[in-house]
């Protein structure tokens, strides 16, 4: 196929998908916490967080822990506080091998660019369980108790009156968006009806809500950091991602994302792995593993006070930290070692970091605070590299956000690193992503323009040059030489764009003398992303594969002449892209499949020619 540059770029955002709306709700299925928030047209200020009833504390939580209970042919049973509080019981009634419980899902099918595809997880008896749908079970929960909370409060409403917003942290990659996509649609959202949205970026929307009526302390800064003009960094802190953006105030009050977003797992579930990982070189694995198989409710007792403790501490805490130990571990403890954990620890190199005496356990500050330590280091060095990059040195104020942010060690540690810096940490940090996100949902137009995550481009052929081109790069086609795999750019990594760009070629592919099985076949059009400014070749290091659209002849045969038209549109929290076909204006967007897995491509077959 032939193509020809028309270096086009559009912008539209005409039509807007939420415009009709008249309920937008956001969905966020976090690592540690789930929930949904929403509000109404009429008022869309007034968002409405839903509230979980906690066994935990007795009282209720605008976030439910994201736990998922199956029955033995792994199909849903139950979601959040409900779930936990149900295997407990079956975990009493000794039933435990007809179910999963599974805690983490989020952590072991994510990396630092997002999500992956697995087959298995495990759940927290370390049982394999199908990965395949704990996604989309956790959103068709939530959306169900919405639509019974709507029902509830005696709104009527069309399927269509409601927008999806599905949060998810910025630094994910476009495999990552589709699994998520893809999750919602199959847990009963329509595609049109459903938006993702970036969690930093909504966060801050939210605290640009907050009335300055409301404002005190460091909040006050708010005002200062939301003048047009001024950029600050969003720091994102959830229970798996830390997830930074650099935001910049528009002249006419909106947004732009002015540098891709970036980021690690430096969560603060990390802080309860290692205290976990501490607990069991005191106990000996073995000893926590028959701990957790056997007394599973004083597991989650144990857990969920270290979750209470973990909340208090803070840079200059002194006193020490005391954890009620369940009587089933010491019991366990005895019969494994015939002592008693109180004159183990006496006797061992711990005992200068903690005692153990009527059950309770008492943690040294210092001990307590190491629990957090690689985490906040992880945190703290990442936002030093991006900041000290030259196009970050006039972010002065760094934004807060996310459940992780309210530590007061973490809050301590970033004032304490980032002295020159201002810091902002919102009343409801751990709500701004939720209650953010339905905002954005009532206007999408609030945000500008995003930086680009990656360079972006096509695989083209030309012909050779020995002043432009590789000769390693050739091959010999008939009496022509040629060059393969030459990297043709729409997007550029970290280049702002614009909300609704469109970038396009056209491209032009003769069937004349071709026979019926070739005008009857699929093309396919290879996608490349490169972490490169400028990459020439698709084969190049920097490179790889991100994806294609595969597109089939219109009517079922190619004519004589194709003329058509590869399109990339971005700016936008997914990348889109196109092929129209100029004769019949048939286009294949739905297609665009980002998780091939390891199929093969000839770079022949998958490159376009350049005209
Ligand atoms: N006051 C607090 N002090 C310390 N840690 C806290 C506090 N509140 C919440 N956390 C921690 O923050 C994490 C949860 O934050 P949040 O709800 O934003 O994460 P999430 O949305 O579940 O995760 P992610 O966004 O990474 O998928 C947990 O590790 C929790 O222990
Ligand atoms: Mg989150």
């Amino acid at each position: 196929m032939a193509a020809s540059r028309q270096a086009t770029t559009v912008h539209d955002t005409s039509t807007h998908p939420t415009s009709n709306k008249i309920i937008v709700v956001a969905i966020d299925v976090g690592t540690a916490y789930s929930g949904y928030a929403f509000s109404y047209r009429s008022r869309p200020q007034e968002v409405i967080v839903n509230n979980w009833k906690s066994h935990a504390n007795d009282g209720f939580s605008h976030k439910a822990p994201s736990s998922i209970l199956l029955n033995e042919t792994y199909n849903f049973v139950a979601f959040g506080y409900e779930a936990e509080e149900e295997f407990s019981k079956i975990v009493q009634n000794r039933n435990k091998d007809k179910f999963f419980f599974v805690k983490d899902f989020k952590t072991q099918l994510a990396n630092d660019q997002g999500l992956e595809r697995h087959l298995l997880v495990q759940d927290i008896l370390k049982r394999f369980v199908p990965a395949h749908g704990l996604f989309m079970e956790s959103i068709r929960f939530l959306r169900k108790h919405f639509l019974e909370t709507l029902n509830k409060k005696g709104f009527e409403y069309e399927e269509d009156d409601i927008h999806y917003i599905l949060t998810i942290p910025a630094i994910w990659s476009d495999v990552a968006k589709q699994i998520m996509r893809d999750s919602a649609c199959m847990a009963g959202i329509k595609p049109n009806n459903l938006e993702l949205a970036f969690e930093p970026e909504v966060a801050a929307l939210h605290c640009r809500s907050i009335p300055s009526e409301n404002l005190s302390g460091s909040t006050k800064r708010l005002e200062e950091m939301f003048k047009p003009g001024i950029k600050f960094a969003v720091l994102d802190l959830g229970g798996g991602t830390a997830d930074m953006t650099i935001e910049q105030n528009t002249l006419d009050g909106k947004l732009k994302h002015v540098h891709k977003a970036t980021g690690g797992l430096w969560g603060g579930n990390k802080v309860n792995q290692a205290f976990l990982k501490f607990i069991s070189e005191v106990i000996s694995g073995d000893i926590l593993e028959s701990f957790v198989k056997e007394n599973l409710t004083d597991f989650f007792f144990l857990n969920g006070q270290f979750e209470t403790k973990k909340r208090s501490i803070g840079k200059y805490t002194t006193e020490e930290i005391v954890i009620q130990l369940p009587a089933s571990l010491l019991e366990i403890f005895m019969e494994k070692t015939s002592k008693t954990l109180a004159q183990t620890v006496k006797g061992s190199i711990y005992n200068k970091d903690i005692d153990v005496q009527r059950g309770r356990l008492a943690i040294s500050a210092e001990k307590f605070r190491s629990f957090f330590t690689r985490t906040i280091q992880g945190i703290v060095n990442h936002v030093k590299m991006i900041l000290n990059k030259p196009e970050c040195k006039d972010v002065r104020y760094i934004l807060m956000v996310g459940g992780f942010s309210e530590s007061p060690l973490v809050e301590d540690e970033m004032r304490s690193n980032f002295p020159d810096k201002k810091i902002i940490n919102p009343v409801d940090a751990g709500l701004s992503v939720l209650k953010g996100a339905v905002l954005y949902g009532f206007n999408t137009e609030t945000v500008t323009a995003r930086a680009s995550p990656l360079t972006y481009g096509i695989s083209l052929y030309d012909s050779f040059n020995e002043k432009k081109h590789d000769f390693s790069k050739t091959v010999t086609v008939g009496d022509e030489r040629i060059v393969l795999g030459c990297f043709e750019k729409f997007f550029t990594i970290n280049e702002l764009v614009e909300v609704g760009t469109k970038r396009s070629i056209s491209v032009y592919e003769s069937y004349e003398g071709k026979s019926d099985a070739m005008r009857m076949m699929s093309k396919e059009i290879e996608i490349f992303s490169s972490h490169e400014e400028n990459p020439k070749y698709v084969t190049e290091e920097s490179c790889s594969r991100h994806g294609r659209i595969i597109v089939s002849p219109p009517n079922g045969r190619w004519p004589d002449k194709v003329r058509g038209k590869i399109e990339f549109e971005f700016g936008g929290t997914e990348l889109m892209v196109r092929y129209i076909d100029k004769a019949t204006q048939y286009v294949v967007t739905g297609s665009v499949d980002f998780h091939q897995g390891d199929n093969q491509f000839d770079l022949l077959r998958s490159s376009v020619q350049k005209q």
